[in-house]
């Protein structure tokens, strides 16, 4: 039976693959080019309505590739099933090529650098900025890894349209080291550039000793006195925003 064998091909597919978790996940991921093993609905009518009326783009893509499987086959497959009723299996951006992309010099948009974040929320929240901004890449120090399930699914599928990678603190990528600390110099005095590496510091501790004692340059984000800190994927927000507004670089979202 078709359902028996698009159960067996997710099974087959599952180990070491990136779940997609949902419609969106789906649909990003298929956008930015990921390899997608499998992928299941309960409903195929009603998720191909959906993507005629979200994903128009992606309609003949989704009805080739979404198996319909029934409702207790989908959750014996999922621990939880997305509300949209979709799920994909992916293989993970190959580390090679993202680590050439984030290498490569010269390079016209920033790539962020997260010191040891602890929340892989924002890890994934991160991954979706710097997809929207159209940045090089995310690259994580410390021990989380920066495709965790958990990160993949706050990042919406879009660690596909980005190169998101981990490396140790001593093997960064090329470029200047900007570092986003409260402490530093007003942002708003000068422009970040194109090929710098943006580095935010942990939830917790902030930025690193190592890292902030390489630092090209410390900038902070205005914030009224007696408020301690933003958001650790707030503040990547605000300065990818900043880089955005005073950047030529073509690659700026709407410039070119
Ligand atoms: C939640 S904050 C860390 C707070 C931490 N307790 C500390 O002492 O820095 C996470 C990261 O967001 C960035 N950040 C937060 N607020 C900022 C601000 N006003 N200016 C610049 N960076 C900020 C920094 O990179 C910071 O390390």
């Amino acid at each position: 039976m078709i359902e028996d064998e698009a159960v067996r091909r997710w099974r087959a597919a599952a180990p070491g693959a990136v779940l997609l978790d949902g419609f969106h996940a789906v649909k990003h991921a298929l956008r930015f080019g990921a390899d997608i093993r499998a992928a299941v609905t309960a409903d195929k009518a009603a998720t191909l309505r959906l993507a005629a009326e979200l994903a128009p783009d992606l309609t003949g893509r989704l009805a080739d590739q979404l198996s319909e499987i029934p409702a207790g086959a989908l959750r014996d497959l999922l621990t939880r099933v997305h509300p949209t009723g979709v799920a994909g299996l992916a293989a993970r951006r190959d580390r090679g090529a993202n680590l050439a992309d984030l290498a490569r010099l010269p390079r016209l948009a920033p790539v962020v650098v997260l010191d040891q974040p602890r929340n892989l929320g924002n890890v994934g929240a991160v991954v979706r900025l710097a997809a929207g901004f159209a940045v090089t890449g995310v690259v994580t120090t410390g021990d989380l890894d920066p495709w965790h399930p958990n990160a993949v699914r706050s990042g919406a599928g879009l660690h596909y349209a980005t190169a998101v990678e981990h490396r140790d603190a001593a093997e960064l990528p090329p470029g200047p080291l900007w570092v986003l600390d409260p402490e530093g110099e007003d942002i708003r005095a000068t422009a970040l550039p194109d090929d710098a590496l943006i580095v935010f510091g942990s939830e917790r501790h902030g930025v690193s000793d190592e890292l902030r004692a390489r630092a090209d340059a410390l900038v902070a984000l205005p914030m009224r006195a007696q408020v301690s800190s933003y958001n650790l994927a707030t503040s990547v927000g605000m300065a990818l925003y900043h880089w955005a507004a005073t950047s030529r670089s073509p690659l700026v979202p709407g410039l070119a």
